[in-house]
């Protein structure tokens, strides 16, 4: 069912123009949107590069945005510091790698951060029930990560009912995040589900008609 939340649309700029990403997330600002959605690759978790703390702190002195960073890293516990540093306000991190998942979230929450985990679209919703009572966000993939504009997996749907319904059941209060070819379609599906806050990429930049796409998607 519908989210309690309102739905906010958080442009990934990951699809933006690397040869000048603030002209990319002036976009965004002049939208006007909230959040920026942030992706950031190590290669290793994901086959693909992005960039990395450095140029999130160059973006950030710009940027009124919201900055949701979606860690996609081997190793996300090692960069947290670097992440809070850069001006990261909400970091999200995977349950699939080996490392002390739970601890990180506790310590992005310690140091005054919104945090939350990310799913795979393979990977069931029972690997990340037991985090749920730490997370002020669950960001379900539906695609692969990696790369922008791939297909929607509608596959993943039954998932994001899942997480509404724990969030209702539980009495818990996160948002519901989907990231992965989301457009004016997908988004409805997402939302008509429970999700409540959409990662677009290639939708958002490509739109031909950016003002129509954000009412739209988030009905206002
Ligand atoms: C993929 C990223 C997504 C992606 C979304 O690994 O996490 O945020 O950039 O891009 P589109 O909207 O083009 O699928
Ligand atoms: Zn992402």
């Amino acid at each position: 069912m519908p989210s309690p939340h309102k739905t906010i649309l958080a442009p990934s700029l990951l699809a933006g123009d690397h040869a000048n990403l603030r002209s990319s997330l002036q976009v965004i600002e002049s939208a006007p949107l909230e959040w920026v959605h942030l992706d950031i690759m190590d290669g290793h978790f994901v086959p693909n590069l992005s960039f990395g703390p450095q140029t999130v702190k160059a973006l950030r002195p710009d940027s009124k945005c919201f900055f949701d960073v979606h860690l996609m890293l081997d190793n996300p516990h090692r960069y947290i510091d670097a992440f809070l540093d850069a001006g990261a306000e909400q970091i999200t991190i995977h349950v699939e790698p080996d490392y002390p998942v739970e601890a990180t979230l506790r310590e992005i929450k310690s140091k005054g951060c919104r945090c939350g985990i990310v799913l795979n679209p393979d990977t069931c919703a029972d690997a990340g029930k037991a985090y749920l009572p730490l997370c002020d966000i669950v960001l379900l993939m539906t695609v692969q990560p990696g790369f922008g504009g791939q297909r929607f997996r509608h596959d993943v749907l039954p998932k994001i009912e899942q997480f509404d319904q724990w969030r209702c059941e539980l009495g818990l209060n996160y948002r519901l995040e989907v990231d992965g070819g989301i457009d004016l379609e997908t988004a409805a599906l997402c939302t008509a589900r429970g999700a409540d806050t959409l990662v677009a990429g290639t939708a958002f930049f490509k739109a031909p008609d950016q003002a129509a796409f954000i009412q739209t998607v988030t009905g206002k």
